[in-house]
């Protein structure tokens, strides 16, 4: 496992597709903004023009699918920009910050989903990123009903159609959801898992709370 400095202030949102990240991330906003501080939201892959971009080359379904490889790589080319342009200067200036998915989702995805060497991530989350997130809420979802609620998205908004990564198949998305709860079974301390098949207003409460307990406890 990895021994990475952890910084109190820094917060990340997991789960895969649909279980409500974006969702409970304006519910913490709202929460956090309420003490005064600054809150920086930010999301992964993106959280910088030029990650943002790496964002559109990733998920494009236009062109021929990336190997695993180069799926990794780019995310952490993404992550590399977000760490030093986003997250740390927001942090070393007393900021929260708040990220809709960080490193664990490549443990998930190009880990659990495309079947990379866990050893291999961690060696780039070490010289490449060098900080975990304090807390990290882990929105735990059924893959059908998580793909239940994307499609409710799509169907409210024609424009939001499936990315590259949400085309996968089912099983794709059981293979990350079992390396999700496997992090969070290593990791207990940091990573708390939310059943998030629950209402939003419950599911947006239990984060809340969790990061109020966290709050108090620095
Ligand atoms: N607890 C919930 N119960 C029912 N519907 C929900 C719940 N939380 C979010 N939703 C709805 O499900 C859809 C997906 O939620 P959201 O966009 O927050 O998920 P996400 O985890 O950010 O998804 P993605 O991985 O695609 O970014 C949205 O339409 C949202 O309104
Ligand atoms: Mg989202």
């Amino acid at each position: 496992m990895t021994q990475l400095p952890a910084h109190p202030h820094f917060v990340t949102l997991e789960g895969g597709e649909g279980a409500g990240k974006t969702t409970v991330l304006q519910a913490l906003r709202a929460s956090l903004q309420d003490d005064g501080r600054e809150v920086v939201c930010t999301r992964e892959p993106g959280g910088t023009p030029l990650a943002e971009r790496i964002r559109g080359l990733l998920l494009d379904p236009a062109h021929e699918p990336p190997a695993p490889e180069t799926e990794l790589l780019l995310m952490f080319a993404a992550r590399a920009q977000h760490v030093r342009e986003t997250i740390l200067p927001a942090l070393e200036r007393g900021a929260w910050v708040l990220s809709d998915r960080f490193t664990d989702s490549s443990y998930a995805y190009q880990g659990g989903g495309r079947g990379l060497d866990a050893a291999f991530i961690a060696e780039l989350e070490r010289r490449v990123v060098g900080l975990q997130p304090g807390l990290t809420l882990l929105l735990d979802l059924g893959v059908g009903t998580g793909r239940e609620r994307t499609r409710g998205r799509e169907q409210e908004d024609p424009g939001n159609r499936p990315d590259r990564i949400e085309r996968e198949h089912d099983d794709f998305f059981e293979r990350v959801r079992a390396a999700f709860l496997a992090r969070a079974a290593a990791e207990p301390g940091r990573i708390r898992v939310i059943d998030a098949a629950r209402p939003a207003v419950a599911v947006a409460e239990e984060a809340r709370a969790l990061l109020q307990a966290w709050k108090a406890a620095q």
